[in-house]
């Protein structure tokens, strides 16, 4: 019951109505100390000044022209500008998720480690894409072995086999895959390419702001065949979850025969995306002054999150309580024996959080940094049992 997230964190609110002293570490939002989210100012600025023609309209189904055009740029991977390419506006990282997984469904196998954002595993369901999982870490560090072996299994029972990586900051680990890492994967994948079998590789970056290891230029060597999906989130880098802003980049030889069957997967979803959304996203894009205004804003943000960290890092170390391999973000996972038991004891125990393979996810980000050691001592006592 509790790896279920929506499920765990409406508990958590109702109990936190109740109960002040409830502590919420489920959510994937970057909240202050009390309980507000950290937002972009320079967005939020903008949508009072709106037209109502920026308001009101149908957006355009792949999104506005201002938004990718400049998309790259924002995300300073202009690199990837030299090779095909097409960029779409998404609803949220899901949608870009989601788009590319139903896009390429037929026959199709979704590679995903055992960690993982479960939303991958009903997005696949949902398509009836079979999932093929390996272990994420082997020795504190990413299992390239068990990637590989999971790889090359589905690219001898599938047509399509799509593969996601999720870096920096994965959920539910905080850890970012390093760049020989990358490589590696990169050789991989390039290794198991054959005729009449489609590679897909989705880098999920939903949490690419708050990463340490912004490097994607590894992915720039993948082969020419192998289709590489950039799926980026604005929810957690501006803090407007609610907006549902997202985007894809596709890139490889021929992708940009594939814009009309995405435009189609969008079409039949969401239709277009959010209209209000897009124009202020787009006005912060097209400008230098705005984007570096938002930088200042997301370093703030980061160095809120990072003081979170080493809170919750010192008091872990205090409590004798090791985790998963972490490098920042807003979550980190907790290695336990029977975590659904551990979940349920520390919810009589006013803790919430969620389980995830092997053990417990705490989303540091939501929880307030007063509150923090109080939740690594009520994790040891259970733990410690
Ligand atoms: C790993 C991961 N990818 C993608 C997303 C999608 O985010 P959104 O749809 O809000 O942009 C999330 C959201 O929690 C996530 O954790």
């Amino acid at each position: 019951m509790f790896e279920d997230i929506t499920r765990v964190s409406q508990m958590a609110k109702v109990a936190l109505q109740k109960n002040p002293n409830v502590i919420n570490a489920t959510i994937g939002v970057l909240l202050d100390d009390n309980g507000d989210i950290l937002y972009s100012n320079v967005f939020d600025s903008i949508i009072p000044t709106l037209t109502p023609k920026e308001k009101y309209p149908y957006e355009d189904v792949l999104g506005s022209k201002d938004i990718n055009d400049n998309l790259l740029k924002f995300l300073k991977q202009e690199k990837f500008n030299e090779k095909e390419h097409f960029n779409m506006v998404t609803s949220g990282g899901t949608g870009a998720l989601s788009n590319v997984i139903s896009a390429f469904r037929k026959n199709a196998g979704l590679i995903v480690s055992d960690l993982c954002w479960v939303n991958y595993l009903t997005i696949a369901r949902n398509f009836g894409v079979d999932t093929y999982s390996y272990e994420l870490f082997k020795n504190e560090g990413f299992n390239l072995e068990g990637f590989k072996k999971a790889l090359e299994q589905a690219v001898l029972e599938k047509d399509n086999v799509l593969v996601i990586i999720n870096t920096p900051s994965q959920n539910p680990t905080g850890y970012d895959i390093s760049n020989e890492e990358m490589k590696a994967i990169t050789d991989i994948v390039n290794g198991c390419v054959k005729e009449n079998k489609k590679i897909t590789v989705i880098l999920d970056i939903a949490y690419y702001n708050f990463g340490l290891n912004q490097n994607l230029d590894a992915f720039l060597e993948l082969d020419e065949n192998v289709v590489l999906a950039i799926a980026y989130s604005f929810s957690k880098s501006f803090g407007i979850y609610g907006f549902r802003l997202g985007s894809l980049t596709l890139v490889g030889k021929g992708v940009k025969e594939y814009e009309k069957l995405f435009y189609t997967q969008s079409r039949t979803k969401w239709s277009n995306p959010n209209k209000l959304g897009c124009s202020v996203l787009g006005k912060v894009l097209s400008n230098d002054e705005s984007v570096e205004k938002v930088y200042q804003e997301i370093a703030e943000h980061m160095a809120i999150l990072e003081n979170k960290t080493t809170i919750f890092k010192e008091a872990l170390k205090k409590n004798n309580i090791k985790t998963f391999p972490f490098t920042n973000g807003f979550f980190l996972s907790i290695p336990v024996e029977n975590a659904e038991d551990v979940a349920l004891e520390l919810s009589k125990n006013d803790v919430y959080l969620t389980t995830v393979a092997g053990g417990i996810r705490v989303a540091i980000s939501g929880v307030p940094s007063t509150r923090l050691e109080e939740l690594a001592e009520k994790i040891a006592k259970v733990i410690n049992k």
